[in-house]
């Protein structure tokens, strides 16, 4: 059997077009316009990036990239041990460790391979609880090291508990969950987690990728949200969403980031994230530390378009963040709204099969504190105009509905956070 048998049968077009427009993998230019972008040369606004501070486009990210490829070149022709490091790098992992108050970083060139990095710290023997909508990333992660997984759901920690329990004796025990979920924009049960950690002696680790400068007083995500950081023993995040760059970073006791920058072959055996783009990261962390109006701002944004969407008859789901997830079920009526949206001038992603199970089909939709209130407007106009012309709403709106309340900061955050220690023989172990 010819293994590019199913790359024949493999039909994009049919796949990818609906009403005459490709709906994914579509080319999209800047605007000068902030909020929006453009399409076939027409400006739309844009309601469905991950560049959740509005930084993308920052002039001075920008400046600094410049700066980086002035000084450092456009890449670095090496691994991190070989001749890959720069003092780029350097800076940003310390800026990282500072910023998330742990004791150490380690970078890697994309977010994905930030999750990667934790194969190296897992064993065949371990003993894996992920929820069961954590991103690829963590799965494969997993998968690589050849430990046990096992997935929950996060309304129910009670069966991860059993789970656990049924590890065997000198298995490493560990919990990893997104902090906010990529698709349905609601949070992980961190309390729940962390507890069931402490009572079974399990590593916490956390993905922030998206709630990383975005969530907790500081911006450092989910745990400071919950003020649970000393809680969670490894945090990993992006630079690809709030930051506006690419590349992520995996922060947590220097013991453990010095192993892994050495011994995770996802952190060897690739080579050191360009200049310019670790430049760009360590501006925009330098201005989400100075600049905590735009978290509020981003805040009021989705919580307004919540509630804006809800007022219409829309349902916006379990969310309690920028990530709105407008349930339309039905692939057709789904990718007919999304057209009739784009008609209108609006941009947003439709989540379909394969990423999306028959009947759970949706518009993921978000905003930067970079959208004007005209903008909104303009949103939720064309969002009232499409929902009823395709039956996804009433023509009438709702007599009542709930509204949401986003995730503000619940706590104030500590300056460092402690290593946790968990009993061995329970910690990690296996190397690879
Ligand atoms: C939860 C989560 N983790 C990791 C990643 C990977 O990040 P990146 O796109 O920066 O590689 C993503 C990307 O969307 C994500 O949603």
């Amino acid at each position: 059997m010819d293994i590019f048998e199913k790359c024949r049968d493999f039909d994009s077009d049919r796949m990818y077009e609906t009403f005459g427009s490709l709906v994914y993998f579509r080319s999209l230019q800047l605007s000068t316009h902030p909020g929006e972008v453009v399409i076939n040369g027409r400006s739309v606004v844009m309601a469905g990036s991950n560049d959740y501070l509005g930084l993308a486009r920052d002039p001075r990210l920008a400046e600094a990239a410049i700066k980086a490829v002035r000084l450092d070149g456009t890449g670095c022709s090496g691994s991190r041990p070989l001749c890959g490091t720069r003092d780029i790098h350097e800076q940003l992992e310390s800026a990282c460790a500072a910023f998330l108050g742990r004791e150490a970083a380690v970078l890697a060139p994309s977010g994905f391979q930030t999750n990667l990095l934790l194969a190296g710290l897992l064993g065949k023997d371990d003993v894996v609880l992920g929820d069961r909508d954590n991103h690829a990333s963590l799965v494969d992660a997993v998968r690589l090291s050849g430990a046990h997984y096992h997935r929950y759901r996060r309304d129910d920690v009670a069966r991860a508990e059993g789970l656990l329990a049924e590890a065997p004796d000198g298995a490493g025990r560990v919990i990893v969950t997104d902090g906010l979920f990529s698709m349905e924009g609601d949070l992980c049960d961190l309390p729940g987690l962390t507890a069931l950690a402490a009572r079974c002696q399990a590593r916490v680790v956390v993905d922030s990728a998206h709630d990383f400068g975005l969530l907790g007083s500081t911006g450092r995500g989910a745990p400071e949200h919950f003020g649970l950081e000393n809680q969670v023993d490894l945090v990993t995040a992006t630079f690809s969403k709030s930051l506006g760059s690419a590349g992520g970073v995996l922060a947590g006791p220097a013991e453990v980031i010095d192993f892994v920058r050495s011994r995770a072959r996802a952190a060897v055996f690739t080579a050191g994230m360009a200049p310019s783009v670790a430049a760009a990261a360590l501006a925009a962390l330098d201005i989400i530390r100075a600049e905590p109006e735009r978290r509020v701002r981003a805040l009021d944004v989705a919580e307004r378009m919540h509630n804006g969407l809800r007022a219409l008859g829309y349902d916006t789901g379990n969310s309690v963040s920028p990530i709105i997830p407008v349930s339309v079920p039905g692939q057709d009526r789904c990718l007919e709204l999304w057209h009739r949206l784009l008609e209108a001038g609006v941009y947003a992603n439709p989540i379909v099969a394969p990423g999306r199970p028959a009947g759970r089909e949706m518009l993921r939709v978000s905003f930067t504190p970079l959208h004007s209130d005209t903008q909104l407007e303009q949103v939720l106009e064309a969002f009232a105009a499409a929902g009823r012309t395709t039956g996804v709403i009433p023509v009438a709106p709702p007599g009542s509905w709930t509204p949401v309340r986003v995730a503000r900061p619940l706590s104030t955050a500590p300056s460092i956070v402690p290593p946790r220690s968990v009993t061995s023989p329970t910690a990690p172990t296996a190397l690879r």
